[in-house]
């Protein structure tokens, strides 16, 4: 019996990825630990009790041999076993391209207009579920704990139930549920929605996200019977209970907090500033994607410099964007579009000494982003929709010095726990998030620090390790309706945003 969860099993991770990078160094191939928040949180867990972690490697599968080769001393390096999963090109194209990020991604995110609804997806997407469940039975033991991950693989646990696995499986949606109007739209509706019920216990970020579900299976499923208890859901589905909670994702805290104070990011950070003096800095750090909101927050910043004029030579903007899934069309275009609005509004505002928009296209390094945020005093977080958005946390973890602001959208899941103390917008509204930046650049330091103390305060308490010891505990908790996690998140059971007319 493991003391930090109580759990007896071993854990076996399933994810698209694994958390692991490789390299290739003089022809051969090497691997090291990713430094994701996932990877952080799951690290010690899996070295603590015993383990594995199965997911894509990344590469190509004509180089499985070699990935298999070097995965094979994993357990020295991690602490924990390594599976990968080889994946063709053509299931890389239909699954992953297609059907996770051509249909799923942009459904779950209400932006059904960007759905690809192929069929050939739809297919593919199943092979590879099973091809996922299928490396999971083999390396598996019944006795083991099963907690999958994401939008790739809604369908494993109905592919092991086919298998004839009984044991317990766990699932946790990184991204938004969408509500039902958006979700009938899927030609898939109902094999996705009981693929899901054939999981023990399905989390999900928001309450929203956990309400939108529970509404799909009470509007598309009519056999199905659902009752609340505590903060969970339980649904009868065939002959078992799934139960349905809300576990909001964090981030390792105390090492984003740690790292933010070392010398290196404070002498990184020093000359950041240095270099934009007189200016307050407003971040923006995203990954290249659509739902991230970035075309409508260059349009915000550009309308602030219309109407506020004391914002000019006196704030930059620095925005960072991610490189990702550039092979999909959408996000090739989306970068056109960034690039396009940054050099308008560079070409309409630039003074001499002053360039109002600094942009990255690039991965950062941990000590430039971390030094971002520590010299940032405005933080700018606008998705249109996000699961969670761990940028926003990031920032206020590394806010150390309790002087900055943070500007975030309302549709974002950390809106939920960060919404009293952040700047609320709607990051359709080019004015309102105009006026937020000028409210921030404005706002006075004992405001500043009152309200940052607070943020960090509750991302500290609710960290990544809590996340990862709330799930399990569901997962093996007797008796849900004494289990104390959401009431302690959310105050309000059902809902998780409040609105305010004029706010
Ligand atoms: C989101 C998803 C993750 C995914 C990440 C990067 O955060 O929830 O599952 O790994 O984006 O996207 P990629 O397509 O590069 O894995």
């Amino acid at each position: 019996m493991n003391e930090q969860t109580g759990i007896p099993q071993r854990l076996i991770i399933v994810s698209n990825r694994l958390p692991v990078v490789f390299e290739r160094q003089d022809g051969n191939l090497t691997f090291r630990s990713g430094s994701g928040g996932l990877v952080t949180a799951l690290a010690p867990v899996l070295r603590d009790r015993g383990g594995m972690w199965i997911g894509w490697s990344g590469l190509s599968d004509r180089e499985q041999e070699e990935v298999d080769h070097v995965l094979e001393d994993s357990s020295v390096a991690s602490g924990y076993d390594l599976a990968a999963v080889p994946l063709t090109e053509e299931e890389l194209e239909l699954y992953y391209h297609g059907f996770a990020n051509e249909i799923v991604w942009p459904l779950f995110h209400d932006l059904q207009s960007h759905c690809q609804f192929q069929p050939e997806y739809w297919h593919a997407y199943q092979r590879v579920n099973r091809k996922f469940a299928e490396r999971v039975f083999e390396v598996t033991r019944s006795s083991d704990y099963i907690w999958v991950h994401d939008y790739h693989l809604m369908n494993v646990a109905s592919e092991l139930r086919g298998m004839g696995v009984q044991s317990p499986l766990g699932y946790f949606l990184h991204i938004p549920f969408p509500p039902p109007d958006i979700f009938i739209k899927l030609p898939w509706r109902f094999q996705v929605l009981r693929a899901l019920l054939d999981y023990d216990l399905v989390g999900f970020q928001t309450m929203r996200d956990k309400r939108n579900f529970i509404q799909c299976v009470r509007m598309l499923l009519p056999d199905v019977s659902t009752k609340s208890m505590g903060g969970f859901h339980l649904v009868a589905h065939e002959h078992r209970e799934v139960r349905v909670g809300v576990f909001p994702i964090s981030i390792d805290y105390d090492d984003f907090e740690r790292l933010a104070r070392s010398r290196e990011v404070s002498e990184s950070a020093w000359y950041i500033h240095e270099d934009l003096p007189h200016q307050q800095i407003v971040l923006g750090i995203d990954r290249l994607d659509y739902t991230k909101g970035i075309p409508y927050r260059l349009e915000a910043f550009r309308n602030a410099l219309r109407r506020f004029p004391e914002l000019r030579e006196s704030m930059t903007l620095v925005q960072v964007v991610v490189p990702s899934r550039t092979d999909i069309p959408k996000y090739h275009d989306l970068k056109v579009e960034i690039e396009r609005l940054v050099s308008e509004i560079n070409g309409e505002f630039t003074r001499s000494g002053w360039v109002p928009i600094h942009y990255i296209f690039r991965h950062l390094t941990r000590t430039e982003l971390l030094a971002y945020y520590r010299t940032a005093e405005i933080a700018l977080i606008t998705p249109i929709k996000d699961g969670m958005n761990l940028v926003a946390k990031e920032y206020c973890a590394c806010n150390i010095e309790n002087n900055g602001v943070l500007i975030m959208s309302e549709f974002a899941g950390a809106a939920a726990q960060l919404q009293k103390h952040a700047l609320m917008v709607n990051p359709y509204d080019v004015e309102g998030m105009a006026e937020g930046l000028r409210d921030a650049f404005q706002m006075n330091y004992d405001e500043r620090g009152d309200r940052m103390r607070q943020l960090r305060s509750t991302v500290r308490r609710y960290d990544i390790y809590r996340w990862v010891e709330s799930f399990l505990g569901a997962a093996i908790s007797k008796n849900l309706s004494d289990y104390p996690v959401i009431s302690e998140y959310i105050p309000d059971q059902d809902h998780d945003l409040s609105l305010s007319e004029g706010g």
